[in-house]
This record gives structure tokens, C-alpha cells and sequence, in this order.
């Protein structure tokens, strides 16, 4: 079991896959991109398909979710779902993607045996998109959108980042068209872990904003905190449901005391937190030929080094070294 010192076990592990994207969305990457991750230092598949499996089948874990950078540019996923598909207990498992190129291997995934799909789409607008994300691909992730739904990859989700004068004004029109879709759309506040450390408090959008602007159109009922449990996305009923609406309010309404994830770095570092600022190395260990027992030690270890909480509203709190994209959303 993963327990930390507060009690929180974590039971949900994120294995970002790669560092590498192919948008370069500006809340999370520069223009230029960052300096990658050298190959060798990557995990390989086998080495990411043994911590997983150590993960399952000695510390508790039971959802597994695949992210970057974009998962979908490493070319082992498909093999590396197919793998984890055939672990005995078989872990739930689902994707966060940019959704580009799920219209090619969605179908592929869902026979590999993922679960699920969360896509990240910001704005209906193909020239906000290009703003944000600095790259005109947004026919490709509304196909890949439909792709993942044809397949089922249910339910998919959408997420969403609104940003001042951006997409601040396109709440209710995402989630008319979700609705209509089928889709599962949840707001995200925007977090201080773009590279440029350009992240303001008083600049963001905050769940009251989104929820305020969405009722102009929709009646919102909330779902209550016993459905939600440890997700992050508190839900409303939707015009008296069944469809729902999710808001992840890390900033503003933190979820931290019901945390149940711990995360491995594209590099093989566990991370007990996305604003951790220490990390523990497993792919040494990995690579220095420890056997099962002592990788599971070791990751026991780094999450009794778990904090209480992301630290957002301490005076001091610092911006960890690594982006989003890095750390593996
Ligand atoms: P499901 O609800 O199980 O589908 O997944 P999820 O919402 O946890 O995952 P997803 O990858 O879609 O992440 C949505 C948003 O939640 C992203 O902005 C993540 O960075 C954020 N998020 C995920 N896990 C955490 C967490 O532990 N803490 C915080 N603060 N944010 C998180
Ligand atoms: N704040 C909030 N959400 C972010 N994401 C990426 N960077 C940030 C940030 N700084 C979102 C992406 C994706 C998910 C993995 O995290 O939009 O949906
Ligand atoms: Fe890529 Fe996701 Fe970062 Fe956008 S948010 S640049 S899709 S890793």
C-alpha cells in the first residue's frame, strides 16, 4: 500500500510517458518548446511496464492514466496498454491527450484494452485555438474526439482551461456542444506551472467565474461530495441531468485532503504531488538491477514524504522546477 503520513492512500497512478509535445499550449510550454529528455534517460517500455506492474500487483494501485507531454508521440502505447491490460489484478486505465492523432489509434487503444479518454480542448474557435495553443490542429482533435467516442473510449472527456480575454467567454457554447456531443466537460483553473512563470492569482478565472457564467444559460445542481469522492472535478447536474458539468478548482476550492495519486516522471521519478519539489529516483534502481521488493520499498518511501497539500496559498510557495508538461498533468 502507498500511504502517506496523513493517511491518504494513493491508489491512482499517472505515468507520463513522454516529455515531447507536438502544441505548444501557452499555460504550459514555450514557443520553442523545452529541452527534452534525452532517449537514454527516458524509461523504456519494459522498464515502464515493470513499474507498473509492481505498482498493481504490490502497492494497491487500481487506475493507471497515461499522460505526457503527449502520450500518443510515444510509439510503444498501444504495446504498453496491451501489457498493463494482461496484469492480474487488471488495473482500470485511461489516457489524457491533446488528441491529436486518436483518430488513427483510438480504435488500436480501445482493442489494446484502455478504458477511457480525456481530451484537452480549450476553445470551439479554430483561431483561439491557434492562440493558445500555437498550432492549427484543431480539426485534428475534434476527430480524434469523435474517434474516441466511435471506439468507446466512454466516457470521454473534455477538459478545459479558460483564460482571461482568450476563452474567458466560451463556457456555455463548450458545454452546449458537449452536451450535444455526448461529452463530458470539465473546467480546469488554470495552475502556476507554465514555464514562464507567468501565472498571476488575481488574472485567473476561478470556478466562481465559470460557474456564474454557465448559469446565464444552464440551471447547475451539485452532485453532492459523496458521488465525487477523490476526483478532482466537482460535478453539477446539468438542466436536472443526467448530463453533467465538472469544475476542477485546484486553486481556488484545493481537493488535496482527498488526494489518492502519486505520479512517474517520464525519467522514472516518482512525484508525490504535482507541486512536489523533490523527487525519488526508481529508474536507478531500475537500471542498477534491484529486484521488485526493494522498487515497491523505495516507492513506499517517497510517498510517506507526501506534503498535506499543493502549498498554493502559503506565502512562500515556490513554482516547481519542472512544467506541466514534464511532470505529467
Ligand atoms: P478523471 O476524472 O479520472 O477522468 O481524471 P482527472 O480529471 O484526474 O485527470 P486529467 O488528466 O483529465 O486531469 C484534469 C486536470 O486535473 C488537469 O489539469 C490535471 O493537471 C488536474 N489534476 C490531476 N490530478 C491532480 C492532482 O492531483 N492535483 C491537482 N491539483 N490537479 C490535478
Ligand atoms: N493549469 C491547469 N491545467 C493545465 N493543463 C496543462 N497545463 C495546465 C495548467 N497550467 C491541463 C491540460 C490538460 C491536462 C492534463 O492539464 O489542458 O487537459
Ligand atoms: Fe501539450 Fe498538454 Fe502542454 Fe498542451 S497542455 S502543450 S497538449 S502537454
Amino acid at each position: 500500500m502507498l500511504i502517506d503520513t496523513y493517511g491518504r492512500v494513493a491508489t491512482d497512478l499517472r505515468v507520463s510517458l513522454t516529455d515531447r509535445c507536438n502544441l505548444r499550449c501557452t499555460y504550459c510550454m514555450p514557443e520553442e518548446g523545452l529541452q527534452w529528455l534525452a532517449k537514454p534517460d527516458l524509461l523504456t517500455d519494459d522498464e515502464i511496464v515493470r513499474l507498473i506492474r509492481i505498482a498493481v500487483t504490490e502497492l494497491g494501485v487500481t487506475e493507471v492514466r497515461f499522460t505526457g507531454g503527449e502520450p500518443l508521440l510515444r510509439p510503444g502505447l498501444v504495446g504498453i496498454v496491451e501489457r498493463c491490460a494482461d496484469l492480474d489484478p487488471r488495473p482500470r486505465m485511461s489516457l489524457t491527450t491533446n488528441g491529436i492523432g486518436l483518430q488513427r489509434t483510438a480504435q488500436a487503444l480501445r482493442d489494446a484494452g484502455l478504458d477511457r479518454v480525456n481530451v484537452s480542448l480549450d476553445t470551439l474557435r479554430p483561431e483561439v485555438f491557434q492562440a493558445i495553443t500555437r498550432r492549427k490542429r484543431h480539426d485534428d482533435v475534434l476527430r480524434g474526439l469523435d474517434a474516441a467516442h466511435t471506439a468507446g473510449l466512454t466516457p470521454v472527456k473534455v477538459n478545459a482551461v479558460l483564460m482571461p480575454g482568450l476563452n474567458d467567454d466560451e463556457a456555455p457554447e463548450l458545454l452546449a456542444w458537449a452536451l450535444e456531443k455526448g461529452f463530458e466537460l470539465r473546467f480546469i483553473e488554470q495552475m502556476p506551472l507554465d514555464p514562464q512563470h507567468g501565472w498571476k492569482r488575481d488574472g485567473m478565472i476561478t470556478a466562481g467565474d465559470i460557474l456564474a457564467s454557465l448559469r446565464t444559460r444552464f440551471t447547475l445542481t451539485s452532485e453532492g461530495e459523496d458521488e465525487r469522492g477523490s476526483a478532482p472535478a466537482e460535478r453539477w447536474l446539468v438542466d436536472g441531468g443526467p448530463a453533467r458539468v465538472g469544475v476542477i478548482a485546484s486553486v481556488t476550492r484545493p481537493f488535496c485532503r482527498a488526494c489518492d495519486r502519486t505520479r512517474l516522471t517520464a525519467d522514472g521519478q516518482v512525484r508525490t504531488c504535482l507541486f512536489a519539489r523533490e523527487e525519488s529516483d526508481l529508474r536507478g534502481a531500475l537500471r542498477s538491477g534491484a529486484p521488485d521488493e526493494e522498487i515497491a520499498r523505495l516507492w513506499r518511501l517517497a510517498m510517506w514524504g507526501k506534503k498535506a497539500g499543493s502549498g498554493l496559498d502559503d506565502p512562500s510557495f515556490l513554482q516547481p522546477d519542472r512544467p506541466m508538461s514534464a511532470i505529467g498533468g
